[in-house]
């Protein structure tokens, strides 16, 4: 599949570089295409870079993988028209840094990062996922202490079951799907224990599990 990454960041190279790892091709989409000619070495022929609306147009699922605070203006370049009917795979977090860190989140129930994207975009297929994870393990879940679970919310099943399989195909022990796009402020929410977890222990690479009994 063609996959159009929105997002030069951490975040969209080490899922561009999963993405082309099961064979799929990749543009990351950025303001300034410089920013990626070593990623484009790492990456191969099935990876490059462009401006944000050619990586729109390209993508038959597209990544969100911008700042928060740039989300925004990085869709509106992206050119709306070019999301309609997609799956967009929202990695954002809705995260306010004016106080300096950790940061605070910057959402409430209700008005979530992920509803506030897919209300931008109200044809679009929007799933919020790979948000509660640091960056180098987002396509490489296992840990000394076992394998964890991803978390995933969106209004669409179909689009669900894409980012789904895409988690399993990396290695996620399991994708578990909390329900629809309102669920995305607890995944958002998730994220700031994870961050806050990281700054008080400075550990970066835990992650979550769900066990039963
Ligand atoms: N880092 C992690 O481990 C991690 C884990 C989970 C979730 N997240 C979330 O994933 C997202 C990406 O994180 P990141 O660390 O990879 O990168 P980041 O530094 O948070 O964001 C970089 C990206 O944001 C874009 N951007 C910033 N301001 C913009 C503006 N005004 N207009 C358009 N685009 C703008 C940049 O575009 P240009 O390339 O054009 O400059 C760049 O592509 C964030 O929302 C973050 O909270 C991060």
């Amino acid at each position: 599949m063609k996959i159009g990454i929105i997002g030069s960041g951490v975040v969209g190279q080490q899922l561009g570089l999963g993405f082309i790892k099961l064979g799929h091709e990749v543009i990351i989409g950025t303001r300034d295409v410089s920013k990626l000619s070593e990623w484009k070495k790492t990456a191969g022929e099935k990876g490059s870079a462009s401006g944000l609306k050619e990586c729109a147009e390209f993508g038959e699922i597209i990544v969100l993988a911008t700042s928060w605070a740039g989300t925004e203006n990085a869709i509106s370049l992206a050119g709306k028209e070019n999301f309609k009917g997609k799956t967009v795979i929202d990695v954002t977090n809705p995260l306010d840094f004016s106080s300096g860190t950790p940061p605070k989140l910057a959402a409430s129930f209700g008005n979530s990062g992920g509803e506030q994207v897919q209300n931008r975009l109200p044809e679009a297929k929007v799933v919020k996922a790979f948000n509660i994870i640091n960056a180098y393990t987002m396509c490489n879940p296992g840990r000394e202490e076992g394998v964890p679970d991803m978390f995933i919310a969106g209004n669409d099943k179909d689009a669900k079951k894409i980012v789904s399989s895409f988690a399993e195909k990396w290695g996620w022990a399991s994708v578990i799907d909390l329900g629809d796009i309102s669920q995305a402020f607890w995944l958002e929410a998730l994220a700031i224990l994870w961050i806050n977890y990281a700054f008080q222990t400075n550990q970066w690479s835990h992650a979550f599990k769900l066990l039963r009994k």
